[in-house]
C-alpha cells in the first residue's frame, strides 16, 4: 500500500527503515523524503512509525 503518493513510499518501505534503525519522523523524512510535498501522509506515516516501534 502507497503511503506517500508524491515520493512513491509504501508502508513496506517505512516498515524497513525502521527495520534499519529510523526512530522517527525526521529519520524517515531523511531516508525516504516522504512528507515533503503535500504532507498528507504524516499522519498515516506516524502512526506505522509507532506501530513499528511497539514491536521492538
Ligand atoms: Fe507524502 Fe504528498 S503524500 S508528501
Amino acid at each position: 500500500m502507497y503511503v506517500c503518493i508524491c515520493y512513491s513510499v509504501k508502508e513496506k518501505d517505512i516498515k524497513q527503515s525502521v527495520a534499519q534503525g529510523a526512530h522517527s519522523m525526521r529519520d524517515l523524512y531523511t531516508e525516504l523524503e516522504l512528507g515533503r510535498q503535500c504532507g498528507k501522509c504524516c499522519q498515516t506515516a506516524k502512526q506505522i512509525l509507532n506501530e513499528e516501534l511497539a514491536k521492538l
